[in-house]
């Protein structure tokens, strides 16, 4: 079965010692909880190590890109080798922010999913569309090509080895979340396009999370729904309480 899974996307947010003290008390909130779902905290490359000292196992580690290749003269780039040396499991890829300011097409994006592979981690991977494509009614389409170009070249198998998430851009850090009925719309479209590629089975067992001003307050209702399996958090990862009152939404 998928799992339910509240991953934290810090972006560029926290400096190192910031962001090790939000990710300790995180750690603590969690130890007095059995979570109904796994939870993961997105972290820069620079804090990847650091944070990993002070997390125990029950809280998952990613990172929030990596490069499109193995290796080598890619001056500032970090490599997928890299992100999982210091212990991190996840990687997330394709964000919308990576595609729109730093030009991530789903071409390097598959590559990118390649080198996650090859280092074990695993991908969550963001689609999602621009508030246009939502009212011309063309995101459909926009997010099928999005997993269809980047992702259905993979076998079943490696598949079945990544998370979604669907991230509707008009929705991120905007305060304007889609409404529950809107994500399972879209979520059950996602899993129906996986069904036709992989069939039943792997479809059912992808975790597809919402991602896009998720809130404590409106967490209960969005995870309710049958095709979402838990949330990629922006904003209100940046605080342990808030994060938490997402965690225990499940
Ligand atoms: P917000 O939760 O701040 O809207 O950001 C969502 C997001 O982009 C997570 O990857």
């Amino acid at each position: 079965m998928r799992k339910n899974i509240v991953a934290g996307n810090w972006k560029m947010n926290t400096t190192l010692q910031e962001g090790v003290k939000l990710a300790t008390e995180v750690n603590e909130a969690l130890k007095s909880r059995t979570p109904n779902c796994d939870v993961i905290i997105g972290v820069p490359f620079t804090h990847l190590a650091s944070v990993k000292a002070v997390i125990g196992d029950n809280l998952g580690l990613s990172a929030e890109n990596c490069a499109d290749h193995e290796k080598g003269a890619y001056t500032g780039e970090v490599s997928a080798a890299m992100v999982a040396s210091t212990g991190a499991k996840y990687v997330i890829l394709g964000h919308s922010e990576r595609r729109q300011y730093y030009g991530e097409t789903s071409e390097i994006l598959k590559v990118k999913v390649e080198m996650a592979f090859a280092n074990g981690l695993t991908p969550i991977f963001c689609i999602g569309e621009v508030l246009e494509e939502r009212e011309n009614g063309t995101y459909f389409d926009v997010v099928k090509s999005q997993i269809e170009d980047a992702l259905f070249g993979f076998s079943a198998e490696d598949f079945g080895k990544i998370v979604l998430a669907y991230e509707p851009v008009w929705a991120i850090g905007t305060g304007k979340t889609a409404t529950a009925d809107q994500a399972e719309e879209i979520h059950a479209f996602i899993r129906n396009t996986i069904a036709e590629k992989y069939g039943k089975e792997v479809a059912e067992n992808t975790s597809i999370l919402y991602g896009g001003s998720c809130k404590p307050s409106n967490a209960k209702e969005l995870f309710a729904k049958p095709n979402v399996d838990g949330g990629l958090i922006g904003g209100a990862a940046l605080d342990a309480e808030s994060f938490m009152g997402i965690v225990d939404a499940f």
